[in-house]
């Protein structure tokens, strides 16, 4: 998720642009770049690392006697803070990117999913390129189509593309244009006085100005000082209301969201959209061939081995069920810090996946080097390109949830979970153990998975309020679950025990009767996760174990058995039906939530709670 900036005004706008990518940082920073035009030549820096870097490379800039981005007094340009997905982290590949010539230049956020195939077609047409990223496609495409109309070149870019993405373009024979396309990602129009603004996000500009132009899906926009044209992808005008904003700095940051973690649930469809769908560029068939590993290593694996921490440490256990249910591979699960301790028997017919949103957990990152060392092919799945734990793995899977600030995982999880199902799925069809059509259906419901979680934030957020506001005064909170629901409870327990800080514990449900019954009384709310699953009978009759001791019955179940789940449960929250073995990633909503609201209600601090870090970096 990266950060784009562009302006055409009045005023010199280099510090305006460096001041917006600041505003931006929160949504990922591990590069960035500007370009500026001034009489009829666009010079440009990128550096890698934060904007005190760029702030850097341009000052250097000024000693290399290069004038236009040091002395400049350029009143159009374009920004961009990098979080990067395709290609590595390095400054060919930071943004702005441009043609061959230079005469166009492009700042993009999101991704191209055909990238390949066109950067194939441009190729032979010898258009040559210097970057690893999917987004230069853009400017060379751009370059392909223009014949004096910058607008029109852009339109007609836009209509090769697929992906998730919005950009900005300039050329250097418009000085007072510059052109914005979105599709499903942010862009927004910032309107001032004899100035204009282009941003993925109003932060950046809205020191300069709170009057606001939404552009939505679809759109192509072209925008002068004075001047904001909206149109469609067919070239159809389109009115546009002007809004005033009046969120303080703080709450822009959080998107108008009262919190982070509140803003990072919202973003889960995107967040799991971006991490699986170029990966699915077929209906039937998934390509990982980023990880590099050969058929015969594929073929070669007797078994898989799962080391994490924390809230990385569930997903693997969702991913468990994916992996064995699928693939028919043995899967050991271990959390990292007991792994590296108990002198483990791994060896070169094992893969070890090390899975860490940060990339940075030392316990992680210890267990995965002991695996190394011990001859296993060891894989990390992380959401930090450019991490420790890229440079400690033989092959990387990238979840791309964008920048988690919330100390809560939340995004990061449900695309952490969304990643280890591209791999059961793709680890079975590579053996050959999963029919083709079973994977087009799979396949099928992965694809509708964002759209679900958007439904399911949609359609339970305010009865979990309610539920929360009966309960968040309680003394313990106690979680059930059988099979593939046990891991959404463990999930769920971690959420309300890390920000509500009541104890929460989360059970097998089939081992209630071997002791944890003796914890419940009338006072103690149980949360079942009862979703669709092969053992849902199970879970049923142990929701009636549970109320026949008075505790209060809080239910997720899949839309469908509302009867039979209704009948069991006190209060009952229902998410989309999917694959069973999908459903905790649906699953698990209604629990970020009821720990949310609880912790809100305790009027506690959600992103920052008592005694944790985002990064555990201590051993
Ligand atoms: C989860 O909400 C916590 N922040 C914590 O348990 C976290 O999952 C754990 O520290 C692992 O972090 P990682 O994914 O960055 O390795």
């Amino acid at each position: 998720m990266c950060g784009i900036v562009g302006y055409v005004g009045g005023r010199p706008c280099r510090d305006l642009l460096i001041a917006g990518l600041e505003k931006l940082e929160y949504r990922g920073y591990d590069s960035a770049g500007l370009s500026l035009l001034e009489d009829g030549r666009i010079d440009s820096v990128r550096a890698v690392g934060n904007l005190s870097n760029l702030r850097a490379a341009v000052a250097e800039r000024r000693d290399e006697g290069a004038v236009a981005v040091a002395e400049t007094d350029a009143t159009i340009g374009l920004a961009h803070t990098r979080w990067a997905t395709h290609g590595r982290v390095t400054e060919e590949n930071a943004h702005p990117h441009s043609d061959e010539e230079g005469d166009v230049h492009i700042v993009l956020n999101g991704i191209v999913e055909n990238h390949s195939e066109l950067r194939r077609e441009l190729i032979a047409e010898g258009h040559e390129f210097s970057s690893e990223t999917d987004a230069e496609i853009v400017a060379h495409l751009i370059e392909r189509h223009y014949e004096g109309e910058l607008t029109d070149a852009v339109r007609a870019a836009y209509a090769e593309l697929r992906g998730h993405y919005a950009f900005v373009a300039m050329h250097v024979e418009h000085p007072g244009t510059l052109v914005g396309a979105r599709h499903e990602c942010p862009l927004v129009i910032g309107v001032g006085d004899g100035e204009t603004f282009l941003a993925s996000a109003i932060p950046a500009f809205l020191r300069e100005t709170r009057t606001v132009m939404q552009i939505e899906n679809g759109e192509i926009v072209t925008i002068g000082p004075d001047s904001v044209d909206v149109t469609t992808a067919a070239g159809e005008h389109r009115d546009r209301d002007i809004e005033e904003v009046t969120w303080d700095e703080d709450e822009a940051e959080r998107g108008g969201y009262p919190t982070f973690m509140m803003k990072e649930i919202h973003e889960q469809p995107d967040a799991v959209a971006e991490t699986i769908t170029d990966r699915l560029p077929e209906v039937d068939e998934v390509d990982l061939s980023e990880l590099e590993l050969s058929a015969e290593q594929v073929a070669g694996i007797r078994r898989i081995v799962i080391v994490a921490c924390g809230t990385s440490y569930h997903a693997g256990l969702v991913g468990r069920y994916a992996i064995e249910t699928w693939a028919r591979i043995p899967v050991e699960m271990d959390v990292a810090s007991e792994y590296r301790y108990r002198d483990p028997v791994v060896g070169s017919d094992d893969l070890v996946i090390g899975i860490t949103q940060s990339g940075e957990t030392a316990d992680t990152l210890a267990a995965m080097r002991l695996a190394r060392e011990r001859g296993a092919h060891v894989l990390a799945i992380t959401n930090v390109m450019g991490s420790q734990a890229t440079r400690d793995a033989d092959s990387v899977l990238f979840t791309r949830a964008g920048l988690e600030i919330g100390v809560a995982a939340t995004k990061t999880f449900t695309s952490q979970v969304a990643a280890i199902y591209l791999l059961g799925l793709w680890l079975a069809q590579s053996r050959g153990h999963i029919a083709r059509d079973r994977v087009a259906e799979l396949i099928a419901e992965l694809k509708a998975l964002p759209r679900k979680i958007g439904e399911t934030i949609e359609a339970t957020d305010q009865h979990v309020r309610a539920i929360a506001r009966s309960h968040y005064d309680g003394r313990f909170f106690l979680y059930l679950g059988r099979h593939i629901g046990l891991p959404v409870c463990l999930e769920g327990a971690l959420k309300m025990k890390e920000i509500s800080y009541i104890p929460s514990d989360a059970y097998a449900a089939g081992e209630m009767k071997h002791g944890p019954i003796a914890l419940l009384d009338e006072t103690t709310p149980v949360v079942c996760v009862a979703t669709e699953s092969p053992v849902l009978e199970k879970v049923l009759s142990n929701m009636a174990e549970v109320r026949a001791r008075g505790a209060d019955v809080i239910a997720i179940g899949t839309q469908g058995s509302e009867l039979e789940i209704g009948d069991s449960a006190d209060q009952a929250l229902f998410v989309p039906e999917t694959d069973w073995i999908l459903q905790p990633i649906l699953a698990v909503i209604p629990l970020q939530l009821l720990a949310y609201y609880t912790a809100r209600l305790l009027e506690l601090n959600v992103d920052q709670p008592r005694n944790l870090a985002k990064t555990v970096t201590v051993e």
